[in-house]
């Protein structure tokens, strides 16, 4: 057996991530049409605050996709939903409130998708849950988008059905609903930004790449090896690539000892290449594994305590996010070119 770097359960959990990314483009296109639709002034700015939420989370779920490391196209099934939902809310033959109905289902859509990517997630390794951590946030915020949605359907079918508004104290129960929600989902506090900075960003990667290490030793299925193995490989070449081009450059001009890294990544890269080809049930892939995780921390604790403290002094808290952009976008496209 060789360690191939494909797996078809984390295949599809990035395909499940892939359409999630695809319905939040449709939910914020839905919800600038619905907004423009209403003429509630009321309804209009909490449409407008869903929006912006869902923005944020746009950003949010891109940055899920790219720390879980694989990237895929939306599923074809997912597309046909899309059209359809697309062709209902551009129509004239369905009312307002057939068109929030409808938004209504695609938001409950997206919030079982995030739910079935946490719950797969936790099946397949330790690791994805680093990645996914901040898909809480996105839905927890959609969670409370559908009770907000649940509200403006009973005042718009009221309407609709009698010309007359419905009993008062609606919005009181919305808000009841919505913060029932934040005990549920208790430790997701609500995240106002959709960027981690260049450091925190790093550091995280770095995180994930410990727990595969930590789930590779203690895996006693071959199988189990060879899977935790391809997403390895696959992460640390990403990490590496992304940094080389958007990090080191602007590293160089305060850290003399940057070539060092350059090096480091090399010896890495080479130590990857050959487990590839190795049966991930010996003793030797064992040993392979054991050097290659020295190897590794010895750059990330070079990289954390020298590096990018040097970072942190010299750059402004805006370059620091801007430069993650730049990272995630490089990553992203490196990941694109391994999958194909
Ligand atoms: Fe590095
Ligand atoms: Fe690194």
């Amino acid at each position: 057996m060789v360690a191939t770097i494909d797996d078809a359960k984390r295949t599809a959990i990035g395909q499940k991530l892939a359409d999630m990314k695809a319905v939040q483009q449709q939910l914020i296109a839905n919800e600038e049409k619905l907004s423009s639709a209403v003429t509630d002034s009321d309804i209009r700015q909490r449409l407008q605050d869903m929006i912006d939420d869902d923005r944020k989370n746009m950003g949010v779920l891109e940055t899920v996709i790219v720390e879980y490391g694989i990237q895929a196209e939306p599923s074809d099934k997912i597309q046909q939903i899309l059209k359809k939902s697309q062709e209902l809310m551009q129509g004239n033959e369905f009312s307002l409130y057939d068109k929030f109905a409808e938004h209504e289902l695609l938001k409950h859509s997206q919030v079982m998708c995030g739910l079935l990517v946490h719950k797969a997630g936790q099946v397949v390794g330790a690791d994805i849950e680093v990645a996914i951590t901040p898909l809480n946030t996105v839905n927890y915020e959609n969670r409370s988008h559908q009770e907000l949605l649940k509200g403006i359907l009973e005042i718009i079918g009221t309407r609709e059905l009698t010309g007359q508004e419905p009993d008062q104290g609606l919005w009181g129960r919305v808000q009841d609903a919505v913060a029932a929600l934040s005990g549920v989902v208790g430790s997701a506090v609500s995240r106002t930004k959709d960027d981690m900075n260049i450091v925190e960003l790093i550091q995280t990667e770095h995180r994930k790449v410990d727990t595969l290490f930590m789930e590779i030793e203690q895996a006693k299925d071959p199988q189990k090896i060879q899977e935790f193995f391809g997403q390895l490989y696959k992460d640390l070449s990403a990490h590496a690539e992304a940094e080389q081009e958007v990090v080191y450059p602007a590293l160089r001009n305060f850290y003399p000892e940057t070539q060092e890294l350059y090096d480091e990544h090399s010896e890495v890269k080479q130590m990857l290449e050959q487990m590839k080809s190795m049966n991930p049930g010996t003793s030797e892939f064992k040993s392979q594994v054991e050097q290659l995780k020295k190897a590794v921390q010895d750059h990330v604790r070079e990289e954390e305590n020298d590096a990018l403290p040097k970072l942190r002094q010299n750059m402004s808290e805006q370059q620091m996010e801007q430069i993650s952009s730049q990272f995630k976008e490089a990553k992203s496209r490196f990941q694109k070119s391994m999958a194909s």
